[in-house]
């Protein structure tokens, strides 16, 4: 019989581009089952990184992409109607537990903060998730290991962890990589040039400066590859760039000429 976690195995290798020693400390977590949460602006690396390391120790991988109307009961599971009666159908994260999966919970600071203190028990030394509609205890499976992300900065004093649920993780901070690393990403990625992809990241690293002063965020690595990927296709630098990083990101009329300004000094 397939396991029902089968469907979660990452069969081919995700490319990812080390930028320090995070692989190797994430081992050492793993081997460990420390839950892990992964820290850095958007776009930066984090759901890549989790997918090559789930690839890396060979574990089934669940993302949950966390928002504030889930409960509870949309992590852990509920109660479906159905031909017998009513039947008990595990959440995902009862699933990485039951199975010895990575769970990996997006944007945690999304969920309320009743929903997030059902990963407290499976995040202590007791590894146990209570199903309580269910009367049921899951002891958590030997591989199994909580992974969640967290963009420091975009909390609010109403929406952050509680102190009780950071201090059950470990914490890896990601940031945009130094410009050759980047531009070696944005290359493989987008398929564009060495060149290209360096000018790119110029760009971007010009809007990272001019955050705090009228941009809330710099331009991502993501937004790179978006860009790239247009002028692989035969785009224009200067359309693509337009389309993929300076309208995306801002409104802002100065802002927009600053951003196409930088634009036009590299292409
Ligand atoms: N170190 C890296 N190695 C390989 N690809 C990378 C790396 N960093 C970023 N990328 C590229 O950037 C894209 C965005 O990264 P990813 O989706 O992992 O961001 P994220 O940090 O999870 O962002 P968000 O917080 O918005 O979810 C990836 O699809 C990949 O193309
Ligand atoms: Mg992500």
């Amino acid at each position: 019989m397939s396991n029902i976690v089968d469907q979660y195995r990452i069969t081919k290798e995700p490319y990812y581009r080390a930028v320090g020693d995070e692989v190797e400390l994430y081992e050492a977590a793993y081997s460990v089952r420390m839950p892990m949460m992964l820290k850095g602006p958007t776009g930066c690396g984090k759901t890549r990184f989790v997918e090559y390391m789930a690839y890396k120790l060979n574990k089934p991988l669940i993302t949950v992409a966390c928002n504030e109307d889930m409960t509870a009961s949309d992590l852990v599971g509920r109660f479906l109607l159905s031909a017998q009666g009513t039947e008990w159908q595990d959440g995902p994260l009862a699933i990485a537990a039951r199975h010895g999966a990575i769970c990996y919970l997006d944007e945690v600071v999304e969920a309320r903060q009743d929903t997030t203190v059902v990963i407290h028990p499976l995040t202590d030394n007791r590894r146990v998730l209570p199903l309580e509609k269910k009367g049921e205890l899951v002891n958590a499976h030997p591989d199994f290991q909580i992974v969640i992300s967290y963009n420091p900065g975009y909390q609010s004093l109403m929406k952050d962890l509680k102190q009780s649920t950071k201090q059950r993780f470990g914490g890896l901070d990601f940031t945009y990589p130094e410009h050759a690393i980047e531009t070696e990403i944005v290359a493989h990625e987008s398929g564009v040039d060495a060149d290209t992809a360096g000018k790119l990241v110029s760009i971007a690293e010009r809007s990272r400066n001019l955050k705090g002063h009228g941009l809330d965020e710099g331009l991502s690595t993501r937004m790179l590859v978006y860009a790239g990927s247009l002028i692989a296709k035969g785009v224009a630098p200067l359309a693509a760039c337009r389309v993929a990083l300076v309208r995306p990101i801002t409104d802002d009329p100065d802002m927009r000429d600053a951003l196409d300004a930088a634009v036009t000094t590299f292409f």
